[in-house]
C-alpha cells in the first residue's frame, strides 16, 4: 500500500501532530508523516524527533523576508515528496507562493465551528467570551484567503457554564484529536488536489 505522504506545518503544542503520528502507527492506516516543519523552537518539534519523523526548523530571522521563508519551505516539502500539507498550530500565515504551490493540498485544524470566530489565534477565549451555547472545531483546505477556504469537517462541543478558557479547549482539542486523523484518512482515499 503507497501511504500518502504528509508534511505537518507547527508552531506549538503538537497534540495534533501527535495524534497524526499514532495514527499512522497502524500499518493500515494510509497516510503517514514525512516531514515536520515549524516556525520557532516549539514541543512540536521535540515530538517529531522522539517519533523519528524528519523536521526542520524555519525561523524568519534566518531569511530576507516571509517569502523566501515560504519558498524554502515549499522546497523542503518538494524534496520529501509530500502530497498533502497539515497545518497542525501553525501560527503563520502562508504566503502566496506557498499556497499556490500546493493548492488544493493544504489543510487547516482550526478550534472553531467555522465561519465562526474566524481569523484569529484565540477562537476559543472568543466563543466563550461571545456566550455561544457551542463551539467546536474544523477542518477545512487552506486557500489564500485566511479560515476561508472549504469545509472538510467539523466536530460540536457543548460550552458548559462553569467552562474556562481551559477546560472548552481541552475538550475541543479532544475532538481535534480525533477528527483531523479521519479526515487525513478520507483526503488519502480520494484523488488530491481537492478541486477548489
Ligand atoms: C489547535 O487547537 C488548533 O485548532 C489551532 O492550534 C491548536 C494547536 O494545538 N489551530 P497543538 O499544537 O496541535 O497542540
Amino acid at each position: 500500500m503507497s501511504r500518502l505522504r504528509v508534511g505537518v506545518l507547527v508552531s506549538g503544542r503538537g497534540s495534533n501532530l501527535q495524534a497524526l503520528i499514532e495514527a499512522a502507527k497502524d500499518p493500515l492506516y494510509p497516510a503517514r508523516v514525512v516531514i515536520v516543519c515549524a516556525n520557532r523552537d516549539c514541543a512540536a518539534l521535540e515530538l517529531a524527533k522522539k517519533a523519528g519523523v524528519s523536521r526542520q526548523l524555519f525561523r524568519l530571522a534566518a531569511f530576507p523576508d516571509r517569502l523566501a521563508r515560504d519558498q524554502a519551505m515549499v522546497k523542503t516539502m518538494r524534496l520529501h515528496g509530500v502530497e498533502l500539507v497539515v497545518c497542525a498550530g501553525y501560527d503563520a500565515i502562508l504566503e502566496r507562493t506557498f499556497t499556490r504551490e500546493f493548492a488544493g493540498r493544504i489543510i487547516n485544524i482550526h478550534p472553531s465551528l467555522l465561519p465562526e470566530f474566524a481569523g484569529t489565534m484565540d477562537a476559543v477565549t472568543m466563543a466563550l467570551e461571545a456566550g455561544v451555547a457551542e463551539t467546536g472545531c474544523t477542518v477545512h483546505v487552506v486557500t489564500k484567503d485566511v479560515d476561508q477556504g472549504p469545509i472538510l469537517a467539523q466536530r460540536r462541543v457543548e460550552v458548559r457554564p462553569d467552562d474556562t478558557v481551559e477546560s472548552l479547549r481541552e475538550r475541543i482539542q479532544a475532538e481535534e484529536h480525533a477528527l483531523l486523523p479521519v479526515v487525513v484518512k478520507r483526503l488519502a482515499g480520494q484523488p488530491l488536489p481537492i478541486s477548489l
